[in-house]
Formats: C-alpha cells, sequence, structure tokens
C-alpha cells in the first residue's frame, strides 16, 4: 500500500496488521477522485482508522489536520509509524477507545472536520453505522462530507438511500453532504427498571416516527433501583439490537441538557392512561421552560400494555409470579434471576 497523491505521494505504508482491511489502493485513488479538489486545509476524522491511509491521504492532498480513532493499541502503532514514513506526524492525533465513545467527547469539544471517514469492519457496519451517523452531523463543517465504506450495499441513512454511492468490486462507497445527514432525534426516557414489553413497543413505534431514537436511562434516580443503570441499559440494548436507528444511553443529569447533547428535537414518552397524565404533563410543562425547542410528543400504549408497569413487573418477579408477555422475551431469564427475592438476599441490596 502507498500513499497515491500529494506530499507524501509514493510512500509505502507499513505492513497491514492481521485483521485491518484497509481500502485498497485503487479504491483510495478512486474514491479521492470523486472528492474532486477540496483540499486547500481543513481538517480530516478518521474513524475505525486501520492503518490510517485515508486520513494520511488527505493530509498528503492538502488537509492541514488529521484525528484517528482506533480501538487496537497495535494498530494504532502502524497508524504512528505510517505518519512518520509521511513526515505528517505534526499534523495528527491519534485517539485509542470506541468509536462511539470518542464521538461523544469531540462532540463535547465542539470539534468540526470538513471530511470524515467511517469505514467500520464490515461484520458490524449496519448496527453501529446507525449509532453513528445521526451524531456525524454536529461534527461536520456546512461544507463537509462524510464518506462511508461497507461491504454488504450501500448505507442505509435514515429516510432512505442518500448521497452518492460507488461500488468498487466489493466495496461501496457512499459520499454523503450534512443536509444528508439531517435526521430528527428524539429521545425516550425513563428508568427501565426493568424494561418492560409496553416500554419496547413504545420505543419502536418511535423508532418508525424519528430518524433517530436514544434511549436514555436515568441514573440518578431513587437509591432503591435493583440494577445500575448501565446494566438497565444492556438489557435495553439487547432488545433493540435488530432495530437500526436506536441507541441506548445512561443519562446522568437534566433530561433536557442530555437531549441538547443529542441533538434531540423531541421528547418521545408513552403515555398508559388518564392517570399517568398529570405527573407528565407538569415534567413536560417543566421540561419546555427549561428547553422551549425541546417538543414533548406521546404515545398511546397499547391496550394490552395499559396495566403494564416496571413496579409491577418487580413486585410479580419479586415473589415468584410469571412475567412472561410483560418483560421481552429475550430478557426474562435475565429479569427473573435479578429481580427475584431470592437474588435481593444474595445482593443484600
Ligand atoms: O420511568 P420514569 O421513572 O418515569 O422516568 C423518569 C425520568 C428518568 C424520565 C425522569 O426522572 C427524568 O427526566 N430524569 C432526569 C432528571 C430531570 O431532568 N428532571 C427534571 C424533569 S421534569
Amino acid at each position: 500500500m502507498r500513499i497515491i497523491a500529494g506530499s507524501a505521494r509514493g510512500t509505502n505504508l507499513a505492513t497491514v496488521p492481521k485483521g485491518v482491511r484497509p481500502t485498497a489502493d485503487r479504491v483510495r485513488e478512486s474514491l479521492f477522485n470523486s472528492l474532486g479538489q477540496f483540499f486547500e486545509g481543513g481538517r480530516v476524522l478518521d474513524l475505525y482508522a486501520g492503518t490510517g491511509a485515508l486520513g494520511i491521504e488527505a493530509l498528503s492532498r492538502g488537509l492541514d489536520r488529521a484525528v484517528f480513532v482506533e480501538r487496537d493499541r497495535k494498530v494504532r502503532s502502524v497508524i504512528f509509524e505510517n505518519l512518520q514514513r509521511t513526515h505528517l506526524l505534526d499534523e495528527a492525533v491519534i485517539i485509542g477507545g470506541e468509536v462511539e465513545t470518542v464521538l461523544g467527547r469531540l462532540e463535547k469539544r465542539g470539534d468540526t472536520f470538513d471530511l470524515i471517514f467511517a469505514d467500520p469492519p464490515y461484520r458490524i457496519a449496519a448496527a453501529e453505522v446507525g449509532r453513528i451517523l445521526y451524531r456525524l452531523r454536529s461534527l461536520l463543517s456546512p461544507a463537509g462530507r462524510v464518506v462511508i465504506e461497507s461491504g454488504e450495499g450501500p448505507v442505509e441513512v435514515a429516510g432512505g438511500r442518500k448521497g452518492v454511492t460507488r461500488r468498487f468490486g466489493g466495496t461501496f462507497i457512499t459520499i454523503l453532504g450534512r443536509s444528508e445527514l439531517t435526521m430528527i432525534v428524539a429521545v425516550c426516557p425513563g428508568s427501565f427498571d426493568p424494561v418492560t414489553t409496553g416500554h419496547l413497543d413504545v420505543i419502536r413505534r418511535a423508532s418508525m416516527i424519528f430518524d433517530h431514537v436514544v434511549v436514555a436511562v436515568g441514573a440518578n434516580r431513587r437509591k432503591d433501583s435493583r440494577l445500575p443503570a448501565i446494566d438497565r441499559a444492556r438489557l435495553i440494548e439487547k432488545v433493540t439490537a435488530d432495530v437500526d436507528n436506536v441507541s441506548v444511553e445512561v443519562m446522568e443529569g437534566l433530561l433536557v441538557e442530555f437531549a441538547r447533547a443529542q441533538g434531540a428535537r423531541a421528547i418521545v414518552k408513552g403515555l398508559r392512561a388518564v392517570s399517568d397524565f398529570e405527573s407528565e404533563f407538569e415534567q413536560a410543562q417543566l421540561n419546555r421552560t427549561l428547553f422551549p425547542e425541546l417538543e414533548t410528543v406521546f404515545i398511546m400504549a397499547a391496550a394490552e400494555h395499559s396495566f403494564l408497569s416496571s413496579s409491577a413487573v418487580r413486585e410479580i418477579a419479586s415473589l415468584g409470579g410469571e412475567v412472561r408477555g410483560l418483560v421481552p422475551d429475550g430478557i426474562l431469564e435475565s429479569v427473573r434471576q435479578i429481580y427475584s427475592d431470592k437474588n435481593d438476599k444474595i445482593q443484600g441490596s
């Protein structure tokens, strides 16, 4: 592999580490040709960077700053070596960690980029791309481009296929502008202690209306919660794994601040009966005072869920009753174990 054009043209890159699938030279060449004359300064973000070839090619062609994100330490050392070989080390930052976590940090810092590459390993492409795409808009400069590489077919952006997709052998490259990443994001908050079939129904129905739904698991709940927020979030992740436009986060602090950080336009809540209304109305009004542009939207619970609550599930499970049908099948055993009284004694909580 070598750099194709620009200041480091012709430089051979280090041997590709095992398990990394680099973008072939000819694909990289065609991709940069498609991007055109875009490279007079600016910043590039190379996610799932692998050898770093895409970000380095962009630096070589005239961008002046690059951030590489790669979770594997050994692979990061290859990026370092490639930057040394191309004399571009001073223009680059290499960050370790999971892409989703790093994106959160970059968003908080208010960083923006003119070019973002997202080339996830093919086996995780669909779900992972769905979870990160909606967040890239806030990191993209107004005239910036996101480039997504996928192996199974053109990437699906909320609202259908968007952008320009080219196929190179078994590789699909999709180039998207900022407007094509415009997504209406909703936050679906709750304690989810545990998530019920009623919650899941509301989350799924919300995912049909909004481009992306972030399920926000409240962490600052009364201390009597049996399960830490992160574990409650994992249960929800398990039962929403098949929905590409749903992600799950733990929420600390105020809901409105969480929603702002996610770029959300709406809060979605389920409403079961008139008895829910008073407290929901109060919360909606308070949240509206704190963040007037954030709309609260209610989805009416299906009739068969109108009696269902997490507290009822907890009580039934703790007394050894049957919770099948009340919680999603995929987490039935976990809920039985976690919320049974026997476990209460073991945990001493
Ligand atoms: O499932 P729940 O217990 O009704 O969920 C309550 C939750 C998490 C939605 C609510 O407590 C919340 O929004 N917490 C975040 C803190 C906050 O913003 N409080 C002010 C809301 S008026």
